[in-house]
């Protein structure tokens, strides 16, 4: 299942707009309340409703359509030279990952948030060398253990310094690469969701924290910041189509299911 529903896009969308409940049922010609229930994921939506609500917040009508339809859910092959294992931590089911790069045996993890022990059984099992932590940005759900793995397995943790620091912190700046140990990461600076955060590229896999989920995006907490998160999102899916997108949230997807069917970003792709 993807992360968000129909009530939780309209509502971000609403907030990142700046609008008030009573603003969109009146651009959208409904009653208050009815928008409230939708929001709140109470009722589905008429497709009418659906037309007129992604018109009022500049949402992909079709795309926003397939995720009231609970129709979306996007299907991704997983790549022989790089593999990517995950588990959910935290209340908030947030993704770790192992991302491995079987040439060199060398593994990355990304965004370990809470418990990340199966993660740590297969770098055992497959006598792996981890080579380092990369964190996309410092909301607790991403970063809770951090710093205990890190101290543990004496790795660098690679991190924007205003969003996490722990004694072994390599500094993010800008969008760059960057080696840890023997693997090579692309990291592509993306404020929005928070003001530094990141999504990290291995090979063809990337990691997208809260920038981007599958049919979604994360949540932003000002106007401002939900038009840098749109831009960071329209940076993403400007990547080549067939990258796997690994959010820190909900399934797997791709840089071109994204473009197509991402309530958010798909009125940017069918317009150019
Ligand atoms: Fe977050």
């Amino acid at each position: 299942m993807i992360e968000d529903g129909f009530g939780d896009i309209i509502g971000k969308a609403r907030a990142g707009m700046g609008m008030t409940l009573k603003q969109l049922a009146h651009v959208t010609q409904l009653a208050v309340e009815r928008v409230r229930l939708l929001e709140e994921c109470e009722d589905d939506p008429t497709q009418e409703e659906c037309r007129r609500l992604a018109l009022a917040l500049h949402l992909h009508p079709g795309a926003l359509e397939q995720i009231a339809r609970r129709d979306y859910l996007p299907y991704v092959l997983q790549n022989a030279d790089i593999r990517v294992y995950s588990c959910q931590v935290s209340a908030m089911r947030a993704n770790a990952y192992l991302c491995v790069e079987q040439a060199k045996m060398a593994a990355l993890l990304v965004d370990p948030g809470g418990d990340v022990s199966t993660l740590l059984q297969l770098v055992e099992k497959n006598d792996l060398t981890l080579a380092g932590v990369l964190i996309t940005h410092g909301h607790a759900d991403h970063t809770a253990g951090a710093a205990v793995v890190a101290n543990r397995f004496r790795l660098p943790v690679l991190a924007h310094p205003q969003e996490y620091v722990t004694e072994r912190s390599a500094a993010l700046n800008g969008t760059g690469s960057y080696h840890v140990g023997p693997i090579s990461v692309r990291a592509l600076h993306c404020p929005g969701h928070t003001q530094h955060g990141y999504a990290f590229m291995v090979g063809d896999a990337l990691f997208t924290g809260d920038t981007l989920f599958a049919g979604s995006m994360g949540r932003t907490r000002s106007v401002t910041a939900y038009s840098r998160l749109l831009e960071s999102g329209r940076r993403l899916l400007a990547l080549s189509p067939l990258i796997r997108i690994y959010p820190g949230h909900g399934p797997v997807t791709t840089v071109e299911q994204e473009r197509m069917n991402n309530p958010f970003l798909a009125e940017y792709y069918s317009q150019i």
